[in-house]
């Protein structure tokens, strides 16, 4: 097959879907290979190590123009005209943005939303949510020990002992754990909190204490036990009892990341404004929620804003600041999910028996097979 590489073009985006390393086994595949000059520049993949591995180099239309496109976004207006009908694309299309779906759809393209991957174990090697919410919990802990006014670990100078910053996280998924063993490496003292009672170990194994919000109701127990591996949204009962756990022990943190998510909704409201205005100045809130509408009302997406002596950090493309090993992670995720679509014979070959295939398909030569989720 001829397959694209497009630079991506949404603002702040630095990832490429595809590196030398991947472009070399889909060549070695026997596929044809045009990457758009300057694709991996910001992800340190220069166009000369494409062309090393026997890419060719083009422009935006020949590698839009492919039969299989591969990219980290979900295309605009612009570079979906320059899509072939009937093209297919994989990348990371949001399955709950049914406006862009539907556009694709007009253009006759199959697509597929890698972020739809169900989370099973096999599914693993391709899920895109984890290998970019991985990267995004561990530069969170990064971003947060650049805004905060003192030291992480605890110190002992000849000026004086330095107490470790206390961590606060919210939301022990992917992100989370990743920002806890982060966190842990610097030297803070950190407790965690989720809704779903099976990662309390998970959270104790990296040295981290649980913040426990026993349940109440058997509807509380059969909320927090979630779909599918994600979180729903918690009663009003719980969400209160939380928010005042989360309140005492704010007021004792230093810094606070929140990566609390539900699939398709807007985030959790988890730390308040009362919270926020009763904390330490000089602290730290890193909102990993903010393109989600933020766990925190004072979150600004996308800016860094001081509100009550609190610094809140609500980049909503932490990924992208890491951009080579995002890159060669994703570039990975693709490489894996196209083992799924392409024949012994390398040809695009869609099995709807196959979950994962099924899960990702959102749309088929021009037919949206997924509205809305
Ligand atoms: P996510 O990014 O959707 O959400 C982040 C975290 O926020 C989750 O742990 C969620 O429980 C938590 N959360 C939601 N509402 C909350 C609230 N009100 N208060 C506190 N916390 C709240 O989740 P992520 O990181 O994508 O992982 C979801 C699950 O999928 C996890 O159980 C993870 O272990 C599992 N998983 C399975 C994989 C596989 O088997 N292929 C791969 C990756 C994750």
């Amino acid at each position: 097959m001829h397959i694209g590489v497009p630079l991506e073009t949404r603002v702040g985006e630095t990832r490429v879907a595809a590196t030398p390393e991947t472009v070399k086994k889909l060549i070695g595949q026997g596929h044809r290979v045009t990457v758009q000059r300057g694709a991996g520049e910001t992800a340190s993949q220069p166009d000369a190590a494409y062309e090393a591995v026997g890419a060719t180099l083009g422009d935006a239309a020949a590698a839009l123009g492919a039969e299989l496109v591969l990219k980290v976004n979900a295309p605009d207006a612009t570079e979906l005209a320059q899509f072939a009908r009937g093209a297919v694309l994989v990348g990371m299309l949001n399955p709950f943005d049914s406006d862009t779906l539907a556009h694709l759809a007009e253009h006759g393209l199959t697509a597929f939303a890698l972020e739809a991957a169900p989370r099973t174990s096999r599914a693993q090697s391709l899920d895109v949510l984890s290998s970019q919410a991985n990267i995004a919990g561990y530069k969170a802990v990064l971003l947060a020990a650049h805004h905060y006014p003192r030291f992480m670990p605890m110190l002992m100078t000849a000026a004086g002992t330095v107490k470790a910053a206390r961590v606060l996280i919210l939301g022990a998924g992917v992100a989370g754990l990743q920002a806890i063993a982060t966190a842990k490496r610097l030297g803070a003292v950190i407790e965690a909190s989720d809704v779903r009672p099976a990662v309390k170990e998970q959270i104790e194994s990296l040295g981290a204490k649980f913040i426990d919000v026993p349940f109440e109701t058997d509807e509380e127990r059969e909320c927090a036990q979630g779909v599918g591996g994600y979180a729903r949204p918690m009663p009003a009962s719980w969400m209160e009892r939380q928010a005042r756990a989360v309140h005492e022990r704010a007021l004792q943190a230093d810094v606070v990341i929140t990566t609390a998510l539900i699939p398709g909704r807007k985030a959790p409201t988890l730390l308040h404004e009362a919270t926020v205005q009763a904390m330490k100045p000089g602290s730290v809130v890193i909102d990993l929620a903010a393109a989600q509408g933020g766990n925190c009302p004072l979150t600004e997406a996308g800016q860094v804003v001081v509100k009550h002596g609190v610094t809140l950090v609500g980049h909503s493309n932490l990924a992208a600041l890491v951009p080579a090993d995002a890159s060669a992670l994703y570039a990975r995720n693709l490489l894996d999910f196209l083992k799924l679509v392409v024949d012994g014979e390398g040809r695009f070959h869609l099995n709807l028996d196959d979950d994962i295939v099924a899960a990702c398909l959102m749309c088929r030569d021009g037919q949206l097979v997924r509205k809305n989720a």
